[in-house]
């Protein structure tokens, strides 16, 4: 796996996603279309190395639909970039792993496969070889740092990342937290109880890299968030269902 190819948030509307995703938080569109078999409507914004895709239930009992119609607004799955998918899913079916794809389908990034989220801790992840090169080479204004992870046993999720993609554990100060780098970015995998109980994907770590101007864009959208010198924390229904942690460092 080389990097986390996407985060993906599930929302009501795109057109009203995109207002904060590409107006306020200036992440470019990359592409858009409709994906009948996922009975959405997709699209690829470019955070840094990463993107975030945005899906738009076309169908309410597609399994996005009824997600939204269950959970709300808010992350969804999580996709890692392989180079060959085929031969992932092969690793993946003789380790016994549950797969929602055995064979890879046409998706918006590419040739991608569903794992069943039992399968990574109540994780849905996504593998996808993208037909395009990974260097997309769109500029963003803010980029993923990483993604917060709850889990009932963290030293069992984090060994679940570790076997099945090989991500290698980034020293931490003991606790009981623990750090997965992938390609730039990072899993953080916390107790759930640290987390209000959740399990699966919590929270999205972000580096702006003009902080002060996003804290101008902010106040023009009016984006209800709550600040600090070098930080800022969104409240989710601003942007769409997921807790953003912005900051100026790294
Ligand atoms: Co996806």
């Amino acid at each position: 796996m080389r990097r986390i190819h996407h985060v993906g948030i599930v929302v009501t509307r795109l057109a009203e996603a995109y207002r904060f995703y590409r107006e306020t938080l200036g992440l470019p569109l990359l592409t858009e279309a409709v994906i009948p078999d996922q009975g959405v409507r997709a699209a690829l914004l470019a955070c840094g190395d990463t993107e975030i895709e945005l899906l738009e239930p076309l169908d309410a009992a597609g399994s996005v639909g009824r997600f939204l119609a269950k959970r709300g607004e808010g992350l969804h799955h999580l996709c890692f970039d392989t180079p060959d998918i085929t031969a992932a899913l092969t690793m993946l079916a003789e380790k016994h792993v549950e797969l929602i794809d055995r064979a890879p389908r046409r998706g918006l990034a590419g040739q991608i496969a569903f794992l069943h989220p039992k399968a990574c801790g109540g994780v849905l992840v996504e593998l996808a070889t993208p037909t395009e090169s990974p260097e997309h080479g769109a500029a963003s204004p803010v980029r993923l740092k990483r993604l917060v992870i709850g889990a009932r046993d963290v030293k069992e999720a984090s060994e679940t990342f570790q076997s099945l993609f090989g991500f290698p554990e980034v020293a931490m100060n003991g606790g009981p937290r623990t750090m997965l780098a992938v390609g730039r970015g990072a899993l953080l995998i916390v107790p759930a109880e640290e987390v209000g109980g959740t399990e699966g994907m919590v929270a999205l770590s972000l580096v702006a890299e003009d902080f002060t101007a996003l804290m101008t864009a902010f106040d023009r959208a009016g984006t209800k968030c709550l600040r600090g010198t070098g930080e800022v924390t969104l409240e989710p229904h601003a942007s769409h269902g997921v807790h953003l942690h912005i900051s100026r460092y790294e």
